[in-house]
């Protein structure tokens, strides 16, 4: 008989990476989560087979219901949805990891549940020693931290460290900008060009690497007792300029040059987005080589996508991202 994986986030791209991997394995049967069954993308997903339940991450008792059976867990929080109100990044902390929390408590009561998949981002505040706060980032941190407190639910937890999305062109502070004088597009970022984007990822991958741990467990060599087991779901690294003139190239646009900019023009330009964002950016560059994205803390142990059974060999680059999309009416 197959076993049941219960997906939050289903209508977005993280839960569709995650169906799209496991939609055709007969291991597994899939429900997926959403607060409107009745939405388009909830129709489009009971169209291909998959029973959309409704929860909601504010509500820990819905998702005890809909976590029933579940010998798998696929859970992630969304900070910008809040934060895109402008009720600030301190609320739209509070209201990530309000949900984490409730999110981990329906987990723990799930007494089926085997697998618990947390897509999770690095502490960046505790890794940087307070140099690199970035809220989207600190949240998902503190939800780590609760976690690892619940020794039963850690167990069974892979914690995902997610890299920068291949598609993240159409966020602004990401979108470059053509100069019919330059004969080039532009993208203003604050970081040398020569820096590092540090993780590679595509929402594909993180899919991937779910499937991949349901088949081939997190290796026992690189287990933890007391931290947690983190696994870097990433093709790589590129330099900043290097990634982005790639893309240029793979999508048809010519010359692209990334313009280095204070931090305070980066604000400038793009309001919350920019402080936000560029305090990602600012997470780059303190992450970057030696150190790496896929920092964690210590008693924590981590392993490479690119090392997993089951995995490696499947994931998805960027360029594998951006030659399959369309890039026309950009
Ligand atoms: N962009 C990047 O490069 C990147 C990289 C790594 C990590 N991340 C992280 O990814 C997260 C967002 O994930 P995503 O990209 O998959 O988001 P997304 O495509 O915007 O989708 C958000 C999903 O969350 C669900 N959702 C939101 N609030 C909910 C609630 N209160 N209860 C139940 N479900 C709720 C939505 O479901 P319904 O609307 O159907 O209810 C939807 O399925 C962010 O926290 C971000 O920090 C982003």
């Amino acid at each position: 008989m197959s076993k049941l994986i219960v997906i939050t986030g289903a209508t977005g791209m993280q839960g569709s990476g995650v169906i799209d991997a496991l939609a055709t394995n007969p291991d597994w049967r899939i429900r997926g989560l959403t607060r409107n069954t009745n939405s388009e993308k909830a129709k489009a997903l009971v169209d291909r087979g998959i029973e959309m339940v409704a929860a909601n991450l504010d509500d820990e008792d819905s998702l005890i219901k809909a976590f029933n059976g579940a010998n798998a867990i696929f859970a992630v929080t969304d900070f910008y949805e809040p934060f895109a109100k402008g009720i600030g990044p301190e609320n739209a902390m509070e209201i990530e990891y309000s949900r984490g929390v409730n999110v981990a408590r329906a987990a723990a009561a799930t007494t089926t549940l085997e697998y618990y998949f947390w897509s999770t981002l690095p502490a960046a505040s505790g890794l940087t020693n307070g140099e690199a706060k970035v809220p989207h980032f600190d949240a998902k941190g503190a939800i780590d931290a609760y976690i690892k407190k619940d020794p039963v639910l850690n167990a069974k937890t892979v914690f995902l460290l997610t890299g920068f999305y291949a598609s993240n062109f159409n966020y602004p502070p990401f979108t470059p900008i053509y100069s019919k004088p330059a004969g080039q597009y532009i993208l203003p970022l604050p970081a040398k060009s020569s820096s590092y984007l540090p993780s590679l990822g595509s929402v594909d991958n993180i899919g991937i690497t779910v499937s991949g741990l349901l088949q081939y467990p997190y290796p026992k060599s690189a287990s933890s007792s007391e931290g947690g087991r983190y696994v870097h779901v990433t093709t790589g690294k590129y330099q900043i300029q290097e990634y982005f003139s790639k893309w240029a190239e793979i999508a048809g646009k010519g010359r692209l040059q990334v313009l280095s900019v204070p931090f305070e023009q980066f604000e400038a330009l793009h309001g919350m987005w920019g402080t936000e964002l560029g305090l990602m950016v600012k997470f780059w560059e303190s992450a970057g080589p030696p150190r790496m994205w896929g920092t964690v803390e210590e008693g924590d142990v981590m392993i490479d996508s690119r090392e997993l059974e089951g995995v490696k060999d499947r994931l998805i680059s960027a360029e594998d991202v951006w030659k399959r999309a369309d890039w026309s009416q950009f």
